[in-house]
């Protein structure tokens, strides 16, 4: 499974990327009202640090707008992956993207069909927002699972599930069980990974223990 880092704090991005945790990261509008930064400058510097996938939002809504926002985005870095919403329009242009070689992230899927239409689109990762379900009361990750079953069933289809709209761990352990190809992770989440009391308890342990010895290893 890839871990990409959902955020557009480039200095998170950095941290996060020293430590080999990441294999992309995801952006989007508010996340980049976040950031504070124009988003050309901001995807560009987040493309030089990571060398997966980097998904840039765009903005427009209509298929010409949508195209000529998405070219420039994919003009910034071979690596950026162009997010378009699942929209009739959304998944045109990612189809003209996909043939002209650009990756494309189809963002804002709530549903079984949807990311059905986004595989049958070429769509390079499908991104099923798992928080946002579970905030309206609906199992985000039985979405997750249903979108497995159904790739599984049509193994043409090259279409990543990107587990997106996650908020806590038991999300990504969740996510992993049921077959997401990435999961997009907030980097206070990715970093909350690591962490166990019985960690914490056993080094506490090991490190007191160890200094009893009065060894050192050289
Ligand atoms: C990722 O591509 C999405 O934009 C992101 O995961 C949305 O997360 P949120 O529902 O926490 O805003």
């Amino acid at each position: 499974m890839k871990f990409f880092v959902d955020t557009a704090d480039v200095s998170e991005i950095r941290e996060l990327a020293a430590a080999g945790l990441i294999d992309g990261v995801t952006t989007n509008p508010s996340l980049i009202l976040k950031a504070n930064r124009p988003m050309k400058e901001v995807i560009a510097e987040i493309c030089d640090i990571v060398d997966g996938p980097v998904s840039a939002e765009v903005g427009a809504t209509e298929y010409d707008e949508i195209m000529r926002e998405g070219r420039i985005l994919a003009k910034i870095a071979e690596n950026v992956a162009v997010k378009v919403p699942l929209t009739l329009d959304g998944l045109k242009a990612c189809r003209t993207f996909v043939d002209e070689g650009t990756m494309v992230n189809v963002t804002l899927c709530f549903s079984a069909p949807q990311a059905l239409l986004a595989a049958k689109a070429g769509a390079t990762f499908v991104s099923p927002f798992v928080g946002r379900l579970d905030d309206a009361g609906v199992d985000g990750m039985e979405l997750i699972q249903d979108i497995r079953t159904i790739f599984d069933n049509y193994p043409d289809f090259s279409t990543e599930i990107l587990a997106a709209s996650i908020r806590s761990v038991n999300h990504v352990k969740d996510a992993a069980k049921a077959g997401a190809d990435v999961a997009t992770i907030p980097p206070s989440t990715l970093k909350s990974l690591v962490k166990h009391p019985l960690t914490d308890k056993g080094l506490d342990l090991f490190r007191a223990d160890w200094a009893k010895t009065g060894q050192r290893i050289e």
